[in-house]
């Protein structure tokens, strides 16, 4: 794959003079390794570096570097010196040196490029960063419960608004499918609904903008200027418009999470109401937009498994059984925390789709030149400024770990009907075995929300449909996401659902 393809026209004409500019600047400022570094991979193309071999197959050229430079290299990719860990047995040494190490910094610059709002550290507003830190408290606990409790009822009305009357099979696009569905369950548990506006549907109503600006979310991330990426300056505009605070606040059913957060912005008369609702906009992004692939991938291969959706249908009707609940479309369902936790068959089949399909690399700044000291002596200088990286797909397809990596297998996940929770590499019991949430201090905060919202869409899929993929197509991973969160697929796929008889 070519820079143009990479690209989005009018991006590759910006890319192309800035590598220009910097080929001038490289030729004569080309970074040399120095006593001590780890191995050096400046690539060729100046600026860009190594970046497009990386987005071409990125676990197939980190491996590459790894056979040639052992487990500890330094990449120049897009004007960024990046050194990776990849051994798994060494990922504890991130968590360690967190004194040297940062992220929020790093973390608040893409927010604020990507969504507009002024940045959080170092900004106008005092102690915001720790306010909005301590929110996620919001996502633990009794709160966690109302939160789970309130989407597991949100997705049972739109399971049955939008499907108990149907009567013979439907076909729908399995990705328009999963995407129309979470979305609107995510919106109305976290945010809630307009009471003068009842009958709407979020979907209808932002969905599609969503998905445009979701779509160049990656090139925002990478810097990029907005006003190369075609109409998503005026779709995030529109966006932020829809979450402006003054309509917010007639927003009925607002979860603790979200209320809060609205509070503690009203503490800062420097923001404006555009400002509140880059806020908004970006809890919004970040609680949809790995939990709707999530639940995508976790529904096609239960499909293309039948015997992994045959156990798994089981487990949750024998739940249902022994709970003495029904299991049938439209009959109420509920499910405590501690059942959806028991539900083991289930939770390993999802964890091994987040396995194969998770990419988000774990990111931290150096603060200031140190020694990265591992086991048996080993060490490496490293230099402030440059990025430490994770890049946990190299763990999830590490054939030393996960036997036969590339292959589904529902069960992964579980040993003698219990949770399977040790992994070895080198003989060695890892700590990290299954990243799709991050890790250290910059671990997803609604990675329990989101787990037990993957699986209620799941459990009530199983419920309430007989479904087959009816496309004779193997869907690939699309390569927007590299680094940045779960794949999406390349394409959509045709599936047909009918009422369980
Ligand atoms: C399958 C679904 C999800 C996945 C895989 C996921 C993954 C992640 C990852 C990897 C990060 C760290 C990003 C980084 O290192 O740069 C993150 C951050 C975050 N996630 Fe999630 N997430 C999911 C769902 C959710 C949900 C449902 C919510 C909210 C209800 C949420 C809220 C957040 C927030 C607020 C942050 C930023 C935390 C910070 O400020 O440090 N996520 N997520």
């Amino acid at each position: 794959m070519g820079l143009m393809e990479w690209l989005p026209f009018g991006v590759y004409g910006l890319a192309l003079a800035t590598a220009l500019a910097f080929g001038a600047l490289c030729a004569f400022g080309r970074r040399k390794r120095l006593t001590g570094e780890p191995p050096l991979i400046n690539g060729w193309i100046p600026f860009l570096g190594e970046a497009l071999n990386f987005r071409k197959n990125a676990i197939g050229f980190l491996l590459t570097l790894n056979k040639k430079h052992g487990d500890i290299f330094t990449v120049h990719m897009a004007g960024k010196y990046i050194t990776f860990i990849l051994n798994p047995l060494q990922y504890p040494v991130v968590t360690k040196n967190s004194k040297y190490l940062e992220f929020e910094e790093f973390a608040d610059q893409l927010s604020s490029q990507a969504f507009d709002h002024p940045p959080v550290i170092n900004g106008k507003c005092p102690d915001l960063n720790e306010r909005v830190h301590r929110n996620y408290q919001h996502l633990l606990g009794k709160s966690l419960d109302t939160l789970s409790d309130n989407v597991m009822r949100n997705l049972q009305i739109i399971f049955k608004r939008k499907f108990s009357q149907m009567v013979d099979w439907e076909m729908g696009k399995m990705h328009k499918f999963c995407f129309s569905i979470i979305f609107e369950a995510s919106f109305k548990t976290l945010f809630g609904r307009d009471p003068h506006n009842d009958g709407y549907n979020v979907t209808d109503e932002i969905g599609e903008k969503f998905l445009k600006f979701d779509a160049n979310f990656s090139y925002l991330a990478l810097n990029i200027p907005i006003v190369l990426l075609g109409a998503t300056k005026k779709i995030r505009r529109e966006l932020l418009n829809f979450l402006n605070p003054k309509k917010m606040e007639k927003w009925l059913d607002v979860s603790e999470v979200v209320q809060d957060r609205k509070d503690i912005f009203e503490n800062y008369t420097v923001l404006s109401d555009y400002d509140k609702a880059a806020h908004h906009f970006t809890f919004l992004w970040a609680s949809v937009a790995n939990t709707i692939p999530g639940v995508f991938w976790a529904i096609y291969y239960l499909l293309r498994h039948p015997e992994a959706f045959a156990v798994v249908r089981d487990e949750i009707d024998h739940l249902l059984q022994s709970t003495g609940q029904e299991k049938r479309p439209g009959d109420s369902i509920y499910l405590s925390r501690e059942q959806l936790d028991n539900l083991v068959y289930l939770e390993s089949a999802i964890n091994e789709s987040l396995r194969m399909c998770s990419s988000s690399m774990n990111i931290r700044k150096i603060k200031e030149n140190f020694i990265l000291s591992f086991e048996e002596n080993n060490e490496v200088c490293l230099r402030k400024g440059d990025l430490l990286a994770i890049f946990p797909p190299i763990l999830h397809m590490d054939p030393e770990i996960y036997e036969d990596p590339q292959t589904y297998k529902f069960d992964r996940y579980v040993e003698n009907g219990k949770k399977k929770t040790t992994f070895f590499k080198q003989g060695k019991k890892l700590k990290y075995f299954l990243m799709p949430f991050g890790s250290g201090s910059s671990m997803c905060p609604g990675r329990f929300f989101a787990m037990n919202e993957i699986k209620v869409f799941v459990i009530l899929a199983l419920v309430y449909f007989d479904m087959d993929i009816i496309e004779d197509k193997q869907l690939g991973q699309g390569k927007d996401r590299i680094g940045l969160g779960i794949l999406l697929p390349d394409s959509d796929i045709i599936f047909r659902y009918k009422l369980r008889s």
